[in-house]
């Protein structure tokens, strides 16, 4: 089963990414509100290209099967970003040098090949669903905000049942052997395209690290 190959190829870089200092910081309470708020102006920088190419994507034969609009985060991202930062966000939400470096990759192969979309899409939502709802309730719980609306998917039924859909579709894609490979090689950078960005904002926000 792809999806299974996909999740085993991956874990290790999971694990890294999940073992983040700045994302143990941000679910153990101990950063300012100001850090959320920088994580999530990262993800609307991310979220901007990678929703642009969602829309492209949508019509095309396989990548658009994994198009759904409850997935759609960029509303959210910007309700959330108003509430934390006020209507001025965007000249206090500027993109890290890593988030510049994900949203030009996104640029390069998210528009014109289908695999490589559905990588990046796979990456981003399927932790959302998964991984994100946890750190959504420790933010919560640590932060006394409700600026989370990014990790509430109201438009896709049960998170489990949809992840169970969206896997099913994974091992349904008439991708070959070697188109695979490539799929499974651009998780692996969306991963660490990821990890760069949490180190950016563990530099700017995590107590204990150089600048
Ligand atoms: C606090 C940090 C995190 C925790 C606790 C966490 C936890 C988890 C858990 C428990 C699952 C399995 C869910 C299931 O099988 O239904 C999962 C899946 C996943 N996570 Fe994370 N995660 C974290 C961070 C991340 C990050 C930073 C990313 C990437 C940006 C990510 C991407 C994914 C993906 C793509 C899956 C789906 C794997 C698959 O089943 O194919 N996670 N995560």
């Amino acid at each position: 089963m792809f999806s299974a190959a996909v999740r085993r190829s991956t874990e290790g870089r999971h694990r890294d990414a999940e073992r983040a200092t700045f994302l143990g910081d941000l679910v153990g309470g101990k950063l300012p509100l100001a850090g959320y708020a920088g994580m999530v102006a990262q993800h609307h920088h991310i979220y901007a290209v990678l929703e642009e190419a969602a829309a492209v994507m949508r019509t095309d034969p396989v990548a658009g099967a994994f198009v759904h609009d409850g997935l759609t985060r960029l509303p959210a991202l910007e309700a959330d970003l108003v509430a934390l930062l006020g209507p001025g966000w965007r000249d206090q939400a500027p993109a890290s040098a890593a988030t510049l470096r994900y949203a030009d990759r996104l640029r390069e192969v998210c528009f014109d090949w289908p695999g490589g979309f559905v990588a990046h899409h796979y990456t981003r939502y399927l932790g959302d669903l998964s991984g994100g709802q946890y750190i959504a309730s420790a933010v919560r719980k640590g932060y006394g905000t409700t600026a989370t609306s990014f990790y509430v998917f109201d438009g896709i039924g049960s998170p489990a049942q949809f992840k169970t859909h969206y896997r099913e579709a994974l091992d349904a894609a008439p991708w070959s052997a070697d188109e695979r490979r490539r799929i499974v090689d651009e998780v692996l950078i969306a991963y660490e395209l990821n990890i760069a960005v949490l180190e950016d904002l563990g530099r700017e926000f995590s107590a204990g690290q150089a600048a």
